[in-house]
């Protein structure tokens, strides 16, 4: 979901339509803008892609201010009457939300009894609020203010007044939006990305703050109404890094990229000398904790499970990983001496914020490992590391995910130094030689697509299976699985699936098996055996050195303990060519959204 605004000159249509474009990674069921030119208002919005939107739209309409949205559904099924903008009851506010209202069930019956609802969303509590608050007798910004006053969630707003189509009004708290600025235009959006069309220089929004903003100005004001100054910055994203090129999907050019993204993590760690350096207040506060806690969603927590054994081997410090959304309520005894590790790619993810937002209220140090600087995650940790993979944009994570394994393990290694542990190997070397390794696995795609074709295109199920950390890499490897081809796919511990889903074990049903690791290769390759027995249809991946004749394939070989890093590209890949052979929306996988900002 996110949301856009241009207020400016030219004709606002064709940048909203674009910049909800550059937005659709982020996952929407539904799209909708609001134009505003000296007639009035008009709203186009409608359930599906946005080039089902762009033939709603009427091209006749010049209007040179104008909002957007797309809509990951929250409150309200995906419907054209839930899809936003919406409007009060007059007609007079036009208004685009991302986020969620917690408490809008109890505005609406305090404040807006006799309000004649049009949706079922929590957004439309907003804009009939702001124009309950303009009949009594308030201008639009304190309307707006008092209404966002009473407000308790999420939201990033963007707000047009009818009467008054010079501007905008826009307002945030927990959900990213970003003020753009250009020469005689300015513009609104959820991330940097979706503006680049047409300015590269931004200035961030705090919580809580709202902004005023005009084709020659931008204010920002704190609820109390004072003005708040701020410094632009210029993002540095490259606009080409944004295009697919001649790749079919972005998730293919994405895994594709994943060499030269381990090339550039080696090169922004190193110092003068070629060793491994990372901020000296980072490693201060590593050596200093006596227990780490990682906390992600999704692919960045299976990165943290991978990162656990990492730290633990290396630095020898303790780790716990836990999934941010349980984090907060199921909370574990701290050590006397925390340190938070936030893993997330976007660095926006509204769970793993909360828990952020919790530990620092406690008092603890954290850092967070994120692609985007800059992002919420990122300002709000006491230290950054960045993953330098560049913008991903497939919804499925794939090379945030490899990345997110090299700065955790560049991690490892610089606080195991820092705390006097010898690490046996050179890790430099060690990621060069992954680099190439992910090059030649990147360049036996058929082999990939083959198995994809054998094992997935009638089957509904499919298990993975390892042990240690081929065992993390199956859970990755069942994720993507199930996220782009929508087969019901699960990752086991070796060991585990005996226990109980091994009754799921049908004549046929695939199971795909990592055996990378020297010390567990006999016992996974017994798990294997008894599937077999069952019926299963066994995929053995291992690794040169550990190979049987009845390997499906063998990867390059790597140092044992950086083995997710390339047996994690079959997966990905087995699962991109699972998703096309049943004509899935690689990209945009049905209900899931790239960047979840809501909790
Ligand atoms: C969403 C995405 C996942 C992602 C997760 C965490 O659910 O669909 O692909 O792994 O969020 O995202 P983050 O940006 O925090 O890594």
């Amino acid at each position: 979901c996110g949301i856009v605004g241009y207020i400016g000159n030219n004709d606002s249509k064709e940048i909203l339509l674009r910049g909800l474009e550059k937005l659709e990674y982020r996952g929407y069921d539904s799209a909708g803008i609001a134009v505003a030119n000296s007639e009035g208002v008009h709203v186009f919005k409608e359930k599906g892609r946005i080039a089902d939107l762009r033939k709603a739209v009427n091209g006749d309409v010049f209007a040179s201010t104008g909002i957007g949205h797309t809509r990951w559904a929250t409150h309200g099924e995906p419907s054209r009457e839930n899809s936003h903008p919406h409007q009060s009851q007059s007609g007079r506010l036009t208004l685009v939300h991302n986020g969620v209202i917690e408490n809008y069930d109890l505005l609406k019956r305090e404040y807006l009894h006799d309000v004649p609802f049009k949706s079922e969303t929590d957004t439309e509590v907003i804009v009939q609020l702001v124009e309950l608050f303009m009949n009594e007798g308030k201008d639009v910004e304190e309307a707006f203010r008092k209404t966002l006053s009473l407000l308790h969630g999420s939201y990033a707003l963007a707000l047009i007044d009818h009467q008054d189509p010079d501007t905008i009004y826009v307002a945030k708290n927990k959900s990213p939006l970003l003020v753009g600025l250009g020469e005689n235009f300015n513009v609104v959006a959820s991330d940097a990305m979706a503006m680049l069309q047409v300015t590269r220089e931004y200035v961030e929004l705090m919580d809580k703050e709202m902004v005023i903003v005009t084709k020659e100005k931008v204010t920002i004001k704190n609820l109390d109404g004072e003005t708040v100054e701020r410094q632009s910055y210029t993002a540095e994203l490259d606009a080409s890094d944004i295009e697919k090129g001649t790749y079919p999907h972005y998730m293919l050019k994405e895994i594709d990229e994943q060499p030269l993204v381990m090339r550039k993590i080696i090169q922004n760690y190193q110092d003068g000398e070629g060793a491994l350096e990372i901020d000296s207040d980072i490693v201060k506060a590593m050596k200093k904790a006596d227990r780490i806690y990682i906390i992600a969603a999704g692919t960045s927590y299976h990165a943290g499970l991978v990162g656990k054994q990492f730290i633990e081997r290396m630095a020898k410090v303790p780790v716990e990983v836990h999934i941010s959304s349980e984090f907060g309520y199921n909370m574990p005894l701290l050590s006397e001496k925390p340190l938070f590790i936030f893993i997330s790619q976007s660095g926006e993810t509204a769970d793993s914020r909360q828990v952020l937002v919790q530990v620092k209220e406690m008092g603890h140090p954290a850092l967070t490992i994120t692609n985007v600087p800059g992002s919420t995650l990122s300002r709000e940790a006491d230290y950054t590391l960045l993953l330098h993979a560049g913008p991903e944009i497939a919804v499925a994570s794939t090379k945030a995910y490899t990345a997110q394994l090299a700065v955790l393990a560049i991690l490892a290694e610089v606080t195991a130094k820092s705390r006097g542990f010898a690490v046996e190997f050179d890790l430099v070397k060690e990621l060069g030689i992954v680099a190439s390794a992910m090059e030649s696995l990147t360049d036996s795609k058929e082999a990939f697509e083959d198995i994809a074709r054998e094992f997935l295109t009638v089957t509904r199920n499919c298990f993975f299976i390892g042990r240690g950390i081929d065992f993390y890499v199956g859970l990755e490897g069942a994720l993507k699985l199930k996220e782009i081809s929508y087969i019901q796919a699960e990752g086991f511990a070796g060991g585990e699936l005996k226990h109980g889903t091994i009754a799921l074990i049908e004549q046929g049903t695939p199971v795909i098996a990592l055996a990378t690791q020297d010390f567990v290769n006999l016992s996974i390759r017994g798990n294997v055996k008894e599937v077999a027995a069952r019926g299963a249809n066994p995929c053995i991946i291992s690794m040169k050195g550990l190979e049987t004749d009845e390997d499906r394939f063998v990867l390059p070989e790597v140092h044992h303990l950086l083995t997710p890093l390339i047996s994690v590209i079959p997966l990905q890949l087995i699962s991109y060519y699972a998703a096309l052979h049943r004509d899935c929306d690689v990209d945009k996988p049905r209900n899931l959204a790239k960047s979840v900002t809501v909790e």
